[in-house]
């Protein structure tokens, strides 16, 4: 038996290059060898983009694109969408009852997302998703959960949530272990986060002339004026990029740039040159899943049906164990009187 996976993504938009590094790469690998299954978390697409619901569906159109063109493969591996699996909204009613309020504020990253959302408040749902996601997570009892560092308070989370359930209630779930991919983050092209929200990002989607473009604006090593002036890769955003992007020239490139020998525009073009041989088969992907809704529509629709087997499974397991299966009261047999 393979051990099983379980990974995915909110829909917000387009995914990016530190998406690639930190997580869509490596799912590419893992599905060869485990049992993986991929979900669209639209439910926690409503912690910060209640207002947004109409663009739910274009956003999981995206999403879907983008894993089907990086090379994720559905006959191998199974995609869902988080809202059409019932199971994980009933697996996080029994897990809330056993998360305190105080521990789920402590969370960093929630407290991160929160602060960059510019909301007033925050809901019941927004401070709760870790729960949802240990749901996510557990409705497919997975060993493994691949994710950027971000995600690590979540699947902290989920140990916890799966230790408690399994020492209250005996053992159903597995404790699943994080996975971190090769680069822990990409910087932004203005050396901040990479993120939707801060326009600095590279898109799978963006053109050869936009990927060009962002390169040509980014951010290098603020402390070199003149081409000729010596370099500090260290701290150069650039630098990080051709780590990621440029395994075979890095070295020459670091070695060049601190003794002045290269400058940041000459940089900046090995650079754009680069990834955008990397993006171009993933470019022609897209363009023929893009032209055959049909096989994306029927890849989530298997993907949806799976998922929903393994969570009836689950919570037939879940509902015997905390006595909830009330086997005499609605299945015994009925007394005639
Ligand atoms: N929180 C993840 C993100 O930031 C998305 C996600 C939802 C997820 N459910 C998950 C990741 C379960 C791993 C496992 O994009």
């Amino acid at each position: 038996m393979k051990e099983r996976i379980l990974t995915g993504d909110r829909p917000t938009g387009p995914m990016h290059l530190g998406h690639y590094v930190g997580s869509l790469e490596n799912r590419v690998k893992l599905q060869e060898e485990y049992d993986c299954f991929f979900i669209v978390a639209d439910y926690q697409f409503l912690t910060d983009h209640l207002r947004e619901t109409e663009y739910t569906e274009e956003f999981i159109k995206l999403v879907l694109l983008d894993w089907l063109s990086v090379g994720m493969d559905p006959e191998k591996s199974t995609f869902f969408i988080q809202s059409r699996i019932p199971e994980i909204t009933e697996l996080t009613m029994f897990f809330s009852m056993l998360v305190s309020l105080a521990r789920l504020q402590r969370n960093p990253t929630v407290k991160e997302e929160f602060r960059a959302s510019g909301l007033g408040a925050i809901s019941y749902g927004f401070i709760g998703y870790p729960v949802s996601q240990a749901a996510d997570i557990l409705v497919v009892r997975a060993n493994l959960v691949p994710v950027g560092d971000d995600n690590l308070p979540h699947i902290e989370q989920t140990r916890e949530i799966a230790r408690t359930f399994n020492g209250i209630f005996g053992e159903v779930f597995p404790v699943p272990e994080a996975l971190i991919g090769r680069v822990d983050r990409l910087p932004g092209l203005d050396g901040q986060k990479m993120g939707n929200s801060a326009g600095n990002a590279i898109y799978l989607i963006d053109s050869p002339e936009k990927v060009r473009e962002k390169v040509n604006t980014a951010i290098t090593d603020p402390a070199r004026i003149r081409a000729s002036d010596k370099g500090h890769p260290d701290i150069c955003n650039i630098y990080h990029y051709h780590c990621a992007f440029n395994e075979e020239e890095k070295s020459e490139i670091e070695k060049q740039c601190r003794q002045g020998k290269i400058g940041c525009v000459a940089c900046k073009e090995y650079l754009a040159g680069k990834i955008n041989r990397f993006l171009e088969p993933i470019r022609e992907k897209r363009a023929y899943f893009e032209a055959r809704p049909q096989m994306v529509r029927e890849a989530v629709l298997r993907g949806n049906e799976r998922a929903r087997r393994e969570g009836e499974k689950t919570l037939e397991l879940v509902r015997e164990a905390v006595h909830f299966d009330y086997r005499n009261l609605l299945e015994g047999e009925t007394i005639a009187v």
